[in-house]
C-alpha cells in the first residue's frame, strides 16, 4: 500500500488582488491534512479503479462515476499524466482532516495527495512544480480563473509570497507566530466570491483596481514584516487587508461577527482568509491569549477552531 498527504492551507494576505496580478502571501496549515491512500485490488479487472472517500459519501467504481465528480476528474487527470491504462486494479482510499469548502485548501490538497499516491505507486516520480500545474488544472474546472496560489502552497508546502504568472517565492519566517482559524460554519464558494468581484470590477473598474493595488501593498509590507520576524507589525496589516476585502464586498454578517469577537479578545490582528462570503477567519494572537480568542469566536457562533503555529 502507498499513502501520501498534502496539507490545508490559508492565505494571510492578498486574497482576490491576487487573481489580478497583485501579490499575495499563503502558508500551509499541517494541523489538517488529506491523506490518500492506493493499493492492489486483487480479482478486478485489469485498468479499474475503487474508489472510496468516506469524508464526501463516495464509494464506487471509478468508470461508474459522474465524468465532472471531482475526484473522478483528478484520477482521470493523473491517469492522463501518466498515461496508465493497463495497470493492475487498485484501490484508491481518501481522508480528510481539512474542512470542505472553508477556505482551507481541502479540493487542493486531495488533488495533490492522490497524485503523490498514484505517483509513489507506480514509481512514476513527479516534480513538486508539474503536482502544482496538475492541481492547477483542477482548481480552473472548480472555479475558472484561479491565480494559482492554493495549489502552489499545498504543493510546496512552505509559507510562500506570490504573483500570478511568476515563479512562487518560497520565504523563511523570522519568528515563529500563532493564527487561530476560525470556522463560520457557512461554506465559502469560491467561484461565486470570485465572479461577484469580478462583476464589480467590470464595473468600476478605477475603484477596484485602487483597492487591489492596496491589497497588493499590504502583502508586499507583510512579507518583509514577517521575514524581519516583527510579529507585532502584522496585526495591523491584517485589520488593514481586511477593511480592504470589506470594501470588496466579500465579507459577511457571519464573519463580521468573529471578526468582532476575536478584537474584543484582544487579538493583534484579524482577517478573513480565503475567498469569504462565509468560511474561515484568521486571527493573530499571542499563545497566552490564543484560548481566550477561540473561545471568544466559538461564543460569537465559529463551528471549529484550529489552532496553528506559522514557521514552527
Ligand atoms: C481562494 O483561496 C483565493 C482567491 O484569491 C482566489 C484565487 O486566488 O484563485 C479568492
Amino acid at each position: 500500500m502507498t499513502t501520501a498527504t498534502a496539507p490545508g492551507k490559508i492565505i494571510l494576505f492578498g486574497e482576490h488582488a491576487v487573481v489580478y496580478g497583485e501579490p499575495a502571501i499563503a502558508v500551509p496549515v499541517r494541523e489538517v491534512s488529506v491523506e490518500a491512500e492506493v493499493d492492489d485490488l486483487r480479482g478486478a479487472s485489469p485498468g479499474t479503479i475503487f474508489l472510496e472517500a468516506p469524508d464526501i459519501g463516495l464509494r464506487g467504481w471509478l468508470h461508474e462515476a459522474p465524468p465532472d465528480q471531482p475526484l473522478a476528474r483528478t484520477l482521470q487527470l493523473v491517469l492522463d499524466e501518466f498515461d496508465l491504462h493497463e495497470f493492475t486494479p487498485i484501490r484508491v482510499h481518501v481522508h480528510s482532516t481539512i474542512p470542505i469548502a472553508a477556505g482551507l485548501g481541502s479540493g487542493t490538497a486531495v488533488t495533490v495527495a492522490v497524485i503523490r499516491a498514484f505517483a509513489e505507486h507506480f514509481r512514476l516520480p513527479l516534480p513538486l512544480q508539474r503536482q502544482s500545474e496538475l492541481a492547477y488544472e483542477i482548481e480552473v474546472l472548480h472555479h475558472g480563473t484561479p491565480s494559482g496560489i492554493d495549489n502552489t502552497v499545498v504543493t510546496f508546502e512552505r509559507p510562500i509570497y506570490f504573483v500570478r504568472g511568476t515563479p512562487p517565492e518560497p520565504f523563511d519566517i523570522g519568528s515563529p507566530f500563532t493564527i487561530v482559524i476560525a470556522d463560520t460554519g457557512k461554506p465559502s464558494p469560491t467561484s461565486q466570491a470570485v465572479q461577484k468581484v469580478r462583476r464589480a470590477w467590470e464595473a468600476d473598474r478605477e475603484r477596484y483596481e485602487a483597492l487591489f493595488e492596496a491589497i497588493g501593498q499590504t502583502a508586499r509590507e507583510a512579507r518583509g514584516v514577517i521575514e524581519r520576524g516583527q510579529v507585532r507589525d502584522l496585526g495591523p496589516l491584517m485589520d488593514h487587508n481586511q477593511a480592504l476585502l470589506e470594501a470588496l464586498g466579500v465579507s459577511c454578517e457571519e464573519i463580521q461577527a468573529l471578526i468582532a469577537a476575536a478584537r474584543s479578545a484582544k487579538a493583534l490582528g484579524v482577517k478573513l482568509s480565503g475567498a469569504g462570503l462565509g468560511g474561515n477567519v484568521i486571527a493573530l494572537v499571542r499563545s497566552e491569549s490564543a484560548k481566550r480568542v477561540e473561545d471568544a469566536m466559538h461564543g460569537a457562533g465559529a463551528v471549529r477552531t484550529i489552532l496553528t503555529q506559522v514557521g514552527r
